[in-house]
């Protein structure tokens, strides 16, 4: 953690980049109370801000979660194109509710607000990459595709 940290300067303005490193580089995809803990120390800032700025923003987990953080957008344009019915159908493809992670590990099922990808919707994310013009066929596809990519790994 350190070895990261150190590559920001030690200002508050670099909270947030950091939080977002920390979080990506922890397994479990989120920001742990120890991450918190070496930040507020290293940027020399509360810990009970550096608590506030990771549970503000929606980027930033507090709980673990599973190694694909699925995301769906519920913003008008994709909710207008189906949206609820496309998460009512990934919450019975990976058993879980929104917020929910598998038992395996695999998915995190989170809701979002516009990915940009409005005149695709209705339109998610996993992790970095995004997904447009879904149906229920394709969203099967692209959760078949991402299994098989980490079985193959
Ligand atoms: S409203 Fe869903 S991507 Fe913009």
């Amino acid at each position: 953690m350190n070895k990261l940290l150190e590559k920001h300067p030690r200002s508050k303005e670099s909270l947030l980049d950091i939080l977002h490193e920390l979080q990506d580089a922890d397994p479990r995809r989120y920001v742990s109370d120890d991450a918190l803990r070496a930040v507020a120390e290293y940027v020399n800032v509360p810990l009970s801000e550096v608590v506030s700025t990771a549970t503000f923003y929606s980027m930033y987990s507090r709980s673990p979660r599973g190694r694909h953080i699925v995301r769906i957008c519920e913003s008008p344009p994709c909710h207008l194109a189906g949206a609820t019915n496309l998460l009512a159908v990934l919450m019975k493809q990976l058993g879980v509710k929104a917020g929910g992670t598998t038992a395996d590990g695999a998915f995190t099922l989170e809701t979002t607000s516009c990915l940009g990808l409005c005149a695709e919707a209705p339109a998610m994310m996993i992790d970095e990459r995004t997904y447009g013009s879904l149906t229920p066929e394709r969203l099967a596809t692209v959760i078949a595709d991402v299994r098989r990519n980490d079985a193959a790994k």
